[in-house]
């Protein structure tokens, strides 16, 4: 928080790395896909011998560079579509992780069948996605708030998001692509915030979506945007703040023998 004084804590770990990192601890060579700046393929550095991001963003991928030489560690990036056939021979992982970029193509199972072709025999697929939209007002109130205040067409960004969006669903589509072991399950933490402003400001500054949304707001509309997700919020208040639930789908796997 802005008031907050300077810590040497590092910061926590986004939602859902422990977790990726734990199911695919002992692997030599991981590919992380929709790596983006490389949140969690730093992280799985710094714990695996090998690991390659692979992302369609050369913005993002240079973001990852640098990232990787703060942290100190070696990272071989690729700029590839996950959409296509991937530029990797058979068998050339033993895990494969992806953080919230699977739910991008409109059918997951061409791109998992390609992940399964380019993992080991019995290696390791651990993927999260966000889950359905209820399960995260945090994201899903601000977007509709955005829809009642400014309309449909600005609210129509992140369409994606939920896709996959529960262990059932994302079970599926890994079975689907041949894996085996498959078992699903949710992730669950808060974000604590002051008030809806405070969750706003945030947004704004943490998530590129609602960023260029913000850019483009008068004083009266932000007022009338705080006002309308202030009143959305209003389940979510406890302890004189508010606490709104985000919620992941974590799935893991493996590729049969
Ligand atoms: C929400 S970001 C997640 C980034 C990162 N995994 C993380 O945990 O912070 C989604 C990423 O998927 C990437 N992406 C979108 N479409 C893609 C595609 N067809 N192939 C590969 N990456 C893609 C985007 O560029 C973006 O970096």
């Amino acid at each position: 928080m802005a008031n907050e004084p300077p810590s040497d804590e590092p910061p926590p770990a986004p939602f859902g790395v422990p977790e990726l990192l734990e199911l695919v601890a002992g692997a030599r060579r991981v590919l992380d896909v929709g790596c983006g700046s490389g949140r969690l393929t730093v992280a799985l550095a710094r714990a695996v011998a090998e690991v390659t991001g692979m992302d369609t963003s050369a913005d993002r991928l240079a973001h990852a560079v640098r990232l990787a030489e703060k942290a100190g560690v070696q990272l071989t990036l690729v700029e590839a579509d996950m959409e296509e056939p991937l530029p990797f021979t058979d068998a050339s992982f033993d895990a494969v992780t992806s953080r919230l970029s699977l739910m991008i193509p409109r059918d997951a199972v061409p791109t998992l069948r390609e992940l399964g072709r380019v993992l080991e025999p019995r290696g390791r697929i651990a993927t999260v996605v966000w889950a359905a939209l209820p399960e995260n007002p945090w994201f899903d109130a601000p977007r509709e708030a955005v829809r009642a205040v400014l309309g449909d067409e600005r609210a129509s960004f992140a369409r994606a998001f939920g896709r996959l969006g529960s262990p059932r669903d994302a079970e599926r589509a890994h079975r689907a692509a041949g894996f085996d072991d498959v078992e699903g399950r949710l992730l669950r933490e808060q974000v604590v915030r002051a008030d809806a402003a405070e969750h706003w400001r945030l947004l704004a500054t943490e998530n590129g979506h609602f960023r260029r949304i913000d850019a483009a707001l008068g004083e009266h509309e932000r007022r009338a945007l705080v006002v309308e997700l202030e009143a959305r919020l209003a389940p979510y208040h406890a302890d004189g703040g508010l606490e709104l639930p985000r919620t992941l789908v974590l799935v893991t796997g493996r590729r049969p023998e």
